[in-house]
């Protein structure tokens, strides 16, 4: 009970500082930090890149079409979105304006780093079972240093003693994929690796 309270209280003095966040300049043109969502001891937190353009406007992480994407996965992997916690590795929108749009735009590596601390914090606060990085950007941010996604995904890696990470891809490579046979398959090689998150947490509560 009072490591609830006491964490809650902390994310969302996180959440405030964040908002006034000028570590980089990316805070510039965003409409705003998009920190992250979910309960404050979920077992899982999922790392995606940066907010997209509904994220921006928003100001909550994955709530456009990457967001639906992951939404489906984790629903077919028996995983219940509002039980976990989702953030991104840089929290402010990159972008190129485009005539009306706003073409998204990866982060670099001085703009992850700056961005590190409050990843740091946001695990320190809510000391989950598990992290997810879903992408390169991800995995570059929760691992300190660039790590390959083909190299590393679909198994459990130990972040420290009691904290375990998985490697998968961005829901929005699902999104970007030419053609329905590789989209139906790169999509459920998805759904295989959130199945292993899911499997950790029936682990988890068996061992509760
Ligand atoms: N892509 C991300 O990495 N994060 C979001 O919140 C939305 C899209």
């Amino acid at each position: 009970m009072k490591r609830g309270r006491s964490a809650s209280l902390s994310l969302s003095a996180l959440r405030e500082e964040a908002a006034g966040c000028r570590a980089c300049h990316l805070w510039k043109d965003a409409t705003q930090t998009v920190f992250g969502e979910g309960p404050k001891h979920a077992p899982i937190m999922l790392v995606g890149e940066q907010p997209g353009d509904k994220e921006d406007l928003a100001g909550k992480p994955f709530v456009g079409p990457a967001g639906q994407m992951l939404d489906r996965a984790l629903e077919e992997a028996g995983i219940a979105r509002n039980t976990v916690y989702v953030t991104n590795a840089v929290k402010h929108f990159k972008f190129m304006p485009r005539g009306k749009i706003r073409l998204h735009q990866k982060p670099n590596t001085p703009e992850i780093r700056a961005c590190r601390p409050w990843y740091e914090r946001e695990l320190a606060a809510i000391k989950p079972a598990l992290v997810v990085a879903m992408g390169a950007t991800a995995a570059q941010s929760v691992f300190g240093k660039i790590t390959p996604i083909g190299k590393n995904r679909g198994h459990l890696i130990d972040l420290d003693e009691s904290t375990k990470a998985l490697v998968t891809v961005h829901p929005s490579y699902l999104l970007r994929l030419p053609g329905e046979e590789a989209r139906v398959r790169e999509y459920e090689n998805f759904v295989r690796d959130m199945k292993i998150a899911a499997a950790l947490l029936h682990q988890l509560h068996r061992a509760a």
